[in-house]
């Protein structure tokens, strides 16, 4: 099994997650039988050092002093991968948190201490955000000019693919395309009942003081409008943040990389006019493979509790961290 080698590759593609539970550092007493629960240990000179959840070392008895809260990097590091540790405990250094590190065959894991661990787990999110937007990462931002002259600046994966601003003689198209993309609810499965709701959303948010021109784009092949993905204002407390949707590709042409391209080219649109992050409500299968994660991990709360880890928040290079708040999407969002 390999893993991947390259540090902003690692950096830009690593998920921090942290498990549940409080863990902490025992001595373990020398002859006693190992328990169950142990999730680490080391062995030294001077005895066995186990790292262990709390709660078993209470039901044994054992003495700690740090409790940390476990971080796992969800990304499949090679072992001999150099840098990775390093950049990540000077970017929790600079944040003034302290953290052990484990490597595991897969994974690399954090402990910190637990106050400190939705900090850290920020952190951990902007740094890899920030590893994206360097030059050669996956996701390279198109050129820092305003939106809406921005065409080409991802290069679509579809041969003869354009990207562009959507006009209003665009609109009939984008509504019949995303008809039929909506016409099996993606979120039940089912057919919808008459008209996706999605279409109606959509007029309504080309008419919104919410649209942003340049960030309603259509993917156009051989003259034919065949997808389309469009972001609106939306805000957490008095933070501008973009809402992303709906997004839908003509069936007839989904599964080859135009939803990737309209995706990449929004994420670069949105970077270029100086946004701080995205939101979406999406499949969890989807999104984070543009760097999307769950947005309650960077305090951003879904509208609806529901919502969970559906709802994703991909930070840009702006992204200020320190943001707590539920999420407002474009006021046609709320009479869905
Ligand atoms: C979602 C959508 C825009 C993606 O467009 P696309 O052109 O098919 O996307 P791409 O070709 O770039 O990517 C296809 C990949 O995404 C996966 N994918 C697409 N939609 C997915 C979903 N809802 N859940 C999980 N995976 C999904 C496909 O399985 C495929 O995976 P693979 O690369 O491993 O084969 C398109 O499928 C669509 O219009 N769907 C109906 C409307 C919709 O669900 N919109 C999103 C609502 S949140």
């Amino acid at each position: 099994m390999t893993g991947e080698k390259n540090l902003q590759a690692l950096l830009a593609g690593m998920r921090p997650v942290q498990r549940t539970g409080d863990y902490v550092y025992v001595l373990w007493p020398y002859g006693r039988p190992l328990a169950p629960g142990i999730e680490a240990a080391v062995r030294e000179a001077e005895g066995l050092t186990v790292v262990l959840s709390r709660e078993e070392a209470d039901r044994e008895g054992l003495s700690y002093d740090f409790v940390g809260a476990w971080i796992t990097l969800e990304i499949h590091s090679a072992l001999e991968a150099v840098g990775l540790t390093a950049a990540v405990s000077r970017a929790l250094t600079e944040a003034r948190i302290s953290c052990n590190v484990l490597a595991g065959f897969h994974h690399d894991h954090l402990l910190v201490p637990v106050a400190d661990a939705p900090r850290a787990l920020e952190v951990l999110t902007e740094l890899s955000a920030h590893s994206r937007q360097e030059p050669g990462g996956p996701q390279e931002p198109g050129p820092a000019h305003g939106t809406g002259q921005l065409q080409g600046s991802v290069r679509p994966s579809v041969p003869g693919l354009e990207l562009r601003d959507e006009t209003p003689a665009d609109r009939d198209a984008i509504l019949a395309l995303t008809a039929e993309a909506f016409a099996i609810s993606p979120a039940t499965g089912l057919p919808a009942d008459g008209e996706p709701v999605e279409v109606n959303l959509l007029r309504e948010l080309f008419e919104a003081k919410e649209y942003l021109p340049g960030l309603s784009v259509v993917a156009v092949l051989d003259g034919e409008v065949v997808g389309h993905v469009i972001s609106t204002r939306g805000w957490v407390g008095g933070h501008d943040l973009l809402g992303l949707g709906p997004i839908g590709v003509a069936p007839r042409l989904q599964r080859r990389g135009i939803g990737s391209a309209l995706m990449n080219e929004s994420i670069a649109r949105a970077n270029a006019a100086g946004e701080s992050g995205i939101a979406l409500l999406g499949s969890t299968e989807y999104y984070p493979r543009f760097g999307f994660v769950p947005a309650a991990t960077l305090g951003v709360l879904p509208p609806e509790d529901v919502w969970g880890d559906h709802f994703q928040l991909l930070p840009l290079a702006l992204w200020p961290g320190g943001i707590h708040g539920v999420f407002r999407y474009a006021e046609p969002f709320t009479r869905l």
